[in-house]
């Protein structure tokens, strides 16, 4: 409910950037596949098809995963709550990035379907036992937080003539973070000793991975220093404001 009245008071007071994008039809085109050359791309369009192609492998991945979600009952589990309040906060990001979109006046902007294999892939993920699963779904939410933090240092940059839009987008993205700095800390906790060294190995070849598919990333981000980044997370390097905001368990407060 908190989420829908967060969702809920940003459309009740819009803001947009003063000027359209130099040409929407370019974020159009280019959004769920790179048709043109991404170097001809405006650095505004290139940070919008960017976040589009990020957040629906999320959206696809959280669609499979909630596919799978057995209904709440009263013998649900603590952990299986927390796992389904988990994917409801990750749907509720997916109405955050149209919000971000519409910002930039891209009011048509929907969730595409990933190709037969892709989501076949994300379909099986599901199935597998909690113990393989552990440590690449705590990389992708570490690689959430590492791209959500890149996408931060770049705004004052690429949305310089937009300072409403550029302090709207922040907020919106602030919003995705805080959840996501929590769903790390959740994650972390379920990975053994075995499991935690597990992830170390995977961060590198994840993230390679994981970028090379979106043209984008290179012409905005620093790939090297993400996969740094990755590999030396820690909670220093999140403002006491974020913390704050996070949703972090009582257990864990000092
Ligand atoms: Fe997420
Ligand atoms: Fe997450």
């Amino acid at each position: 409910m908190k989420k829908r009245d967060v969702l809920a008071g940003f459309q009740a007071h819009p803001v947009r950037s003063r000027r359209p994008l130099a040409d929407p039809s370019r974020f159009y085109r280019n959004h769920v596949v790179m048709q043109d050359d991404p170097r001809t791309l405006d650095r505004k369009t290139l940070l919008l098809t960017f976040l589009y192609k990020f957040a629906r492998h999320e959206y696809v991945g959280i669609s499979a995963a909630w596919d799978r979600t057995e209904r709440m009952t009263e013998s649900t589990s603590m952990i299986a709550k927390i796992g389904l309040y988990h994917l409801c906060e990750e749907f509720s990001h997916m109405r955050l990035f149209l919000e971000i979109f519409q910002t930039f006046h891209l009011g048509q902007v929907e969730w595409v379907p990933l190709g037969k294999w892709m989501s076949r892939m994300y379909r099986l993920f599901p199935l597998f036992p909690e113990a393989m699963l552990a440590p690449p779904a705590f990389v992708s939410e570490l690689m959430g937080l590492t791209v959500y933090q890149h996408i931060d240092s770049v705004l004052d940059d690429i949305l310089a003539d937009e300072p409403e839009a550029r302090n709207r987008v922040r907020i919106l993205l602030w919003e995705v973070m805080s959840d996501e700095l929590a769903h790390v800390g959740q994650r972390r906790n379920f990975l053994g000793p075995l499991g935690l060294r597990a992830a170390q190995l995977m961060v590198e070849s994840m993230y390679r991975a994981f970028f090379r598919d979106i043209p984008e990333t290179t012409l905005l981000f620093n790939v090297e220093q993400m996969v740094r980044d990755g590999k030396a997370f820690d909670y220093s390097t999140i403002t006491p404001k974020m913390l704050e905001k996070s949703w972090v368990p009582s257990y864990c407060k000092a």
